[in-house]
């Protein structure tokens, strides 16, 4: 879809939406243009601005160290925790009593937390960590459901100065192990299970299988969300809700002081080879970049219900269902399940119910909720919606229009916002007093300078296609890749050295007025349901299955996921493929890594197209699929 989606794009590039009066008298910017400028002629002036809206226990000395590039430095000196601004300072304030969460489980049960309530659950879980052993600095691992326990277990883990590594409910056994080992983690943190589509998810199941593979974890602690039976192994399981009634559980527990470059979490995205990378964030730019983002994008108001409709175990989730909506002390909506269950209503229900006012979600459940039709949310009253949103991938045209005209009743701005892991927040993205076309993620946010550039870093010409790259440091940026500095530098630094500019890893291309339109991946990274998966950890996961013995991996157009993985699999000599050997194949990949990295297809092949260094030519391989010119093949040896 990504090449059709582009050659739209560009079709529709005179299609322009202005945003009504209401929209523009309640903007928190009124003038883009003017914050913006401000904001690159004095980028350190306007951050440090910025940061003076969080509370510091002691200001930073710096705002920006740039004397070990690229590893920059921000608010040097400065005290801070995330969590003292996410919670405690409301707690001085009315609102103490105001709702931080309403939580809606997939049955239909609901749990509500204020900002006070929070405060409890968090300290509580603080103090049952603590006496686990757990000590600043050191890496908690947290695989659960979307449930109100992984926010407060997340939060708990900062609270103390604790890292927190959440690894996505939907990722299984080797990826979950993987991740447990790369930490070293020694403590767990899961649930029994979680609920998909009227379903119980295994997660303790997967959590035991993967503690086995991976020596580290002498603690886990499980929460009862399913109510199966489940292993628990004495001195090393712990129900969480046996250790929140025991007295050491006290409601009162000190937020620990951090330095503004400490570490506050560690999360895992996938890379061009084969092992995940842990993105490292930390306690002050992030807390600034991503409270800044999330206020300016989404014009966050006192009154606001904010639905950021992720889930928590991505960066999505992490800055913009936790962090960045606490801090600015909105009422945060979170939902477990899945969005058609047991009907398609039950997002739009849900808007209604609770009086939503702010939906921010993929352009896949947009599409997935289209494909149910009109009368669905047209059943609801959706009049409390003010301002809507998209991540992830491109969204197509057609699916804006929907979201825009069905869902928003033409009355509410989409922001498509470009980011990723490793900006830790928005990059490009509207306000909602920007003229929106759709598809486009329109214009680089304040403090930001985009180009779209060719190897060389010459920029190219207007409406033409190349790299993107960000031209300089902002405060919510990874410090680096958790116990791999140098891999750090080599995927986002090396290319652009000599200019000092992040290469994001995306093609684009920047139109006439200045719009930006992202078309897609050009690394080896895969985006399915607006997931970023791997081909080589995919491909890992199939030849780690005794009938293979190679497998190479690529991305197609698929309707509803965006792009589809189809895997070309090598047998073992003297094997031959089968139906049976095709539904196994797949059946382990959705073992080994979760289901999203289930492949669409598998086809068994003799050879795979190789360069003569024995590389993978996974763009012959898809230009082959979709029958188009393979290109320059004066490499290839097959
Ligand atoms: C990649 C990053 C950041 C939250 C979720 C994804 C793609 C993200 C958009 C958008 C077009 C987008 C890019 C990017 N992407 N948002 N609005 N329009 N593409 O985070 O998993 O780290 O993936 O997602 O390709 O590089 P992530």
């Amino acid at each position: 879809m990504a090449a059709k989606l582009n050659a739209k794009g560009q079709e529709h590039q005179a299609e322009m939406y202005y945003p009504n009066q209401s929209i523009k008298d309640n903007a928190n910017v009124k003038d883009y243009d003017e914050l913006y400028k401000r904001s690159i002629e004095d980028r350190e002036g306007f951050w440090a601005e910025e940061a003076e809206k969080l509370d510091w226990f002691q200001k930073w000395d710096k705002v920006l160290d740039d004397s070990e590039k690229p590893f920059y430095k921000w608010f040097t000196g400065g005290k801070i925790n995330i969590v003292h601004n996410a919670i405690d300072r409301h707690l001085q304030t009315w609102r103490r009593n105001k709702l931080a969460l309403i939580w809606e489980g997939e049955p239909g049960d609901v749990a509500t937390y204020s900002y006070h309530a929070l405060d409890r659950e968090v300290s509580k879980f603080a103090n049952v960590l603590k006496s686990m052993g757990v000590r600043k600095g050191e890496i908690v691992t947290i695989y659960m459901p979307q449930v109100p326990e992984l926010m407060i277990a997340m939060l708990a883990c900062a609270k103390i100065g604790a890292a927190h590594s959440v690894v996505y409910g939907g990722f299984s056994v080797e990826a979950l192990a993987e991740r447990i080992q790369d930490a070293q983690s020694r403590v767990l943190v899961t649930a029994d299970g979680g609920w998909r589509r009227g379903k119980i998810v295994d997660l303790k199941k997967i959590a035991n299988e993967a503690i086995g593979r991976s020596a580290t974890i002498e603690v886990c602690i499980t929460v009862q969300r399913t109510g199966q039976e489940v292993y628990m192994e004495n001195d090393r399981d712990f129900w969480y809700h046996e250790l929140m009634n025991l007295p050491i559980a006290n409601a009162k527990c000190a937020t620990e002081e951090m330095d503004a470059e400490d570490m506050l979490f560690i999360l895992y995205t996938s890379g061009t080879t084969g092992r995940p990378k842990g993105v490292l964030h930390t306690h002050g730019g992030y807390s600034v970049y991503t409270a800044t983002t999330h206020r300016y994008v989404f014009d966050i108001k006192e009154e606001d219900r904010w639905w950021c409709a992720a889930d928590p175990g991505w960066i999505t989730g992490h800055s913009y269902i936790v962090y960045a909506p606490l801090i600015n002390g909105a009422t945060v909506m979170m939902y477990e399940g899945a969005p058609n269950h047991p009907y398609p209503n039950r997002w739009w229900q849900m808007i209604e119910k609770y009086g939503i006012s702010i939906l921010y979600t993929s352009p896949t459940a947009i599409r997935g909720l289209m494909r149910f039709g009109d009368q669905w949310p047209r059943r609801h009253d959706l009049s409390s919606l003010r301002l809507l949103g998209s991540v992830g991938e491109p969204i197509n045209p057609e699916a804006w229009r929907w979201y825009y005209k069905v869902v928003g009743n033409e009355r509410c701005p989409i922001m498509d916002t470009w980011w990723q892991t490793e900006t830790g927040g928005f990059v490009i993205t509207p306000l909602p007093v920007t003229p929106l076309k759709p598809g486009s993620a329109t214009k680089p946010f304040f403090g930001h300078e985009v180009a779209v550039v060719d190897d060389d870093g010459n920029e190219v010409k207007t409406g033409e296609e190349g790299k993107l790259v960000l031209k300089g440091p902002w405060p919510g940026m990874a410090r680096t890749i958790y116990g791999d500095p140098e891999r750090y530098k080599e995927v986002y630094w090396k290319d652009y050295e000599k200019q000092g500019w992040y290469k994001a890893g995306d093609s684009a291309r920047i139109d006439e007025d200045g719009y930006v339109w992202i078309i897609g991946r050009i690394d080896d990274v895969i985006k399915v349901s607006g997931y970023r998966l791997g081909t080589a950890e995919v491909e890992s996961a199939l030849v780690s299955h005794a009938d293979v013995s190679e497998a190479a991996t690529i991305a197609l157009p698929h309707e509803l996921k965006g792009n589809a993985i189809h895997a070309y699999v090598i047998l073992r000599a003297g094997l031959s493929g089968n139906k049976e050997l095709e539904a196994a194949l797949k059946d382990h990949v959705g073992k080994e890594i979760g289901p999203i990295a289930r492949p669409e297809t598998v086809t068994f092949v003799e050879s795979l197209p190789k360069t003569r260094s024995g590389k993978i030519m996974r763009r012959v391989l898809k230009a082959r699929a979709m029958g188009v010119d393979e290109g320059d093949l004066s490499t290839l040896e097959e």
